[in-house]
């Protein structure tokens, strides 16, 4: 392979926006060609909006790049190393497959696919190929999140007694995410970054309790729940709320609440993105490494590409036993109990 990875981008929405921003800023990356079936977007006179501020900003100089209006038509003939698959969620595996059969190395988006089964289908390809492969899971890669992370596992504050995530915004638009079909709902396509950091970074759920109810999708719009875990953290008290149902208006915000034996950890993002720390009686603000989860999983990537590394297939197993348990979560919803997450 040549010193730089080359790239083609599928799907220009706002996360292959951000995306073509982020490999646009790497000297280790060419970016030969992008995909779009909708020209307006393929030719820049349009551009995605996002929710979180520094998303898609239409920095990449594309002046240069092969453009396909098929996304199939680019995996057959462009020259590349890595394929970077940013369509909507219900096309994820079979844009994969194609990637995999060609024998590129793979990015996919977030949910990994529409079902658990998909999931591990996505799972059996990844293994059967010589490709990287890598889940656009960009919570696993952002600095505050990372810092949780870090904390839980090397436990400087004690053990973790409880942990809380909200994710919360306004509908997002779109035909994608108006469709149950091809987004699945909030559940799958918002409230799945908790779950998989949740999954990521305490093991895999055993249990589910969770409240939710439909909303403009056609899909569940609104999910709160409740996590439990054999072993280590079978005392945490763990809970995510999700959902695209707020008001118009209503500003995108995740943020999570992590108490420790001798610490808390308070991160949000909303109108700016702040972490503290309250311990001994002080509140400090933590320093966070400058970026998002996408600069840096988009790093970590090409870096693992160049140094032919092969999969992490742990992580991307984790990423396939978060849609066990987003569809544990929906049986909860619709039979009012308690379900165990069926992991492949
Ligand atoms: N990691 C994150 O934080 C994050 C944030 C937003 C979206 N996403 C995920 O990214 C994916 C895309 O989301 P989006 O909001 O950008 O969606 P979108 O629908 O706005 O954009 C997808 C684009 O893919 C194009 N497309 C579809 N089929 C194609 C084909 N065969 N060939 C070429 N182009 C094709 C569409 O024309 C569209 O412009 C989804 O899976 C979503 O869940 C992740």
């Amino acid at each position: 392979m040549s010193r730089k990875v080359r790239v083609g981008v599928i799907g220009l929405g706002i996360m292959g926006q951000t995306h073509l921003d982020v490999y646009s800023q790497m000297d280790n990356v060419e970016l030969v060609a992008i995909a779009d079936q909708d020209e307006a977007r393929l030719f820049g006179a349009v551009q995605a909006q996002g929710n979180i501020q520094g998303q898609g900003q239409g920095q990449a100089d594309l002046t240069r790049v092969q453009r396909f209006t098929d996304g199939y038509e680019l995996i057959e003939s462009a020259a590349v190393d890595l394929v970077d698959v940013c369509v909507g969620t219900h096309l994820h595996l079979a844009m994969a497959k194609a990637v995999l059969l060609k024998g590129y190395h793979l990015m996919v988006e977030k949910p990994v696919a529409k079902s658990h089964a998909q999931g591990l289908e996505m799972l059996a390809l990844a293994r059967a190929s010589q490709s990287f492969v890598m889940l656009g899971m960009c919570l696993r890669y952002w600095p505050a999140w990372v810092c949780l992370r870090q904390a839980i596992d090397d436990k400087r504050y004690g053990s973790l007694k409880s942990l809380s995530c909200s994710r919360l915004a306004s509908f997002p638009e779109g035909e994608f995410y108006n469709s149950c079909e091809q987004c699945g709902g909030a559940i799958l396509d918002l409230h799945i970054h908790d779950v998989d950091f949740i999954s990521h970074c305490l093991g895999r759920p055993s249990e589910v309790v969770s409240r939710g109810h439909i909303g403009r999708s056609g899909g569940l719009d609104h999910v709160h729940t409740q996590y439990t875990f054999a072993g280590e953290f079978k005392d945490a008290v763990v809970t995510a709320q999700g959902g695209w149902s707020m008001a118009q208006g209503y500003p995108f915000n995740m943020s999570y609440t992590a108490n420790f034996e001798q610490a808390t950890l308070g991160y949000e993002l909303g109108d700016g993105e702040h972490l503290i720390l309250y311990h001994g009686g002080v509140a400090q603000a933590v320093d966070l490494a400058a970026g998002m989860g996408y600069e840096h999983e988009i790093k970590h990537l090409v870096r693992a590409i160049l140094s032919s590394q092969s999969t992490d297939f742990d992580s991307l197993h984790s990423a396939v036993d978060a849609l066990a348990v987003v569809e544990a979560e929906a049986l909860s919803i619709a039979t009012g109990q308690l379900q165990q997450p069926l992991y492949g």
